[in-house]
C-alpha cells in the first residue's frame, strides 16, 4: 500500500484523520472502459504467482480500516458539496469528481494486475496492466451511491455494475430495499466496491454489505466510497465487519435526530436529483 497510511477504527476514536501521500487531478475524462490486450504480451498475473506475497508491514487485516485523504482536490468538492446553494446539476457532477478520487485511492493496492512487455516507437517496454478477467463488482445505493459512481468507468479500467435500490422511512429511519440487481452468486475472490455518499445511521450500508456477503462475497475483499461518515455508522461497521476498508472524503461529528449528519450535505439523493 505505496504512499497511504489508513487508521483502524475504534468506535470510540472520534473523527480519525489519515494520511496519505497521493496526489489526482482534475482533467477530462481519463482512462477507458475496456483494455485491448492485443499489442501486449501477458507475461504473469499477479496472482498467478506461487510465491507467497511479501506483506507490507501495517495494520491487522481483522480492523477495519478507514480511509479519508488528505488530498487539496477532496477538500475543494467537499466545501462544493457542502454549500447549501450549490445547484443540483453541480452537486452531482461534483459527487460524481468526489467518486472519482476516492475511487482512484479505494483502487490503489487493491487491482488485480500482471505484467507484460510492450513494443513501444523506441523499444520494448516492461509494462503492468490492470487485469480485465477479473472486473470490479461496482455496488451503487440507489439513489446517491449511483450519482458517486457515475464516473466508475473512467477510473477503473473493467467493471460490472448491479445496482441497490434502499428508500428511507422517514419515521423509523429504517432503510428498506426495493431492488436487488446484484448476481446469485459472486466469483470466489471477487472484488466488491460499494457506493453511498452518506454514511449516517449505517443502517443502509449494513444491509448493502449483508446482501453482497449473502452471495458469497468476503468482507476483506469489499470496499465503501462514500463522501461523508460519521462515528455511529463507523461502529456499527467496524463491530460487524472486520477487515473492511472505508473511503470517505470527511468523517463529521455527528447524526442529529432526524439521522442526519451534521453538517453533512443535506439529503444526498434530493440534492443530485433536484427533488427537495
Ligand atoms: N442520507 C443523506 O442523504 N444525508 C444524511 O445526512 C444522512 C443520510
Amino acid at each position: 500500500m505505496s504512499a497511504v497510511t489508513a487508521c483502524a477504527f475504534a468506535p470510540k476514536l472520534a473523527s480519525p484523520r489519515f494520511s496519505n501521500g497521493s496526489s489526482g487531478s482534475r482533467g477530462g475524462r481519463r482512462g477507458a472502459s475496456t483494455v485491448s490486450l492485443r499489442s501486449v504480451v501477458r507475461v504473469r498475473a499477479a496472482d498467478e504467482s506461487n510465491a507467497e506475497p511479501e506483506r507490507a508491514p501495517g495494520p491487522s487485516t481483522n480492523q477495519m480500516l478507514v480511509f479519508v485523504p488528505p488530498h487539496p482536490l477532496i477538500n475543494h468538492w467537499l466545501a462544493i458539496a457542502r454549500n447549501v446553494q450549490t445547484p443540483p446539476p453541480i452537486f452531482r457532477s461534483t459527487l460524481g469528481e468526489l467518486g472519482r478520487l476516492l475511487i482512484y485511492e479505494a483502487a490503489r493496492d487493491w487491482l488485480p494486475t500482471f505484467s507484460a512487455e510492450v513494443q513501444g516507437p523506441v523499444g520494448l517496454a516492461k509494462v503492468e496492466m490492470v487485469d480485465p478477467s477479473q472486473p470490479i463488482a461496482v455496488v451503487p445505493v440507489l439513489r446517491a451511491g449511483l450519482v458517486l459512481l457515475e464516473e466508475a468507468n473512467t477510473v477503473l479500467p473493467a467493471t460490472n455494475t448491479y445496482h441497490l435500490g434502499f428508500v428511507r422511512d422517514e419515521e423509523t429511519l429504517e432503510a428498506k430495499m426495493y431492488l436487488n440487481k446484484l448476481p446469485e452468486k459472486f466469483a470466489e475472490g471477487q472484488r466488491v466496491l460499494i457506493s453511498d455518499p452518506m454514511l449516517a445511521t449505517g443502517g443502509t450500508i449494513v444491509q448493502a454489505i449483508d446482501e453482497c456477503v449473502a452471495r458469497g462475497a468476503d468482507v476483506k475483499n469489499i470496499r465503501i466510497v462514500c463522501v461523508v461518515t460519521c462515528p455511529p455508522a463507523l461502529t456499527i461497521l467496524s463491530d460487524k465487519y472486520p477487515g473492511l476498508r472505508v473511503y470517505a472524503a470527511m468523517i463529521d461529528e455527528e447524526l442529529n435526530d432526524q439521522g442526519y449528519i451534521v453538517p453533512g450535505l443535506g439529503d444526498a439523493g434530493d440534492r443530485a436529483f433536484g427533488t427537495e
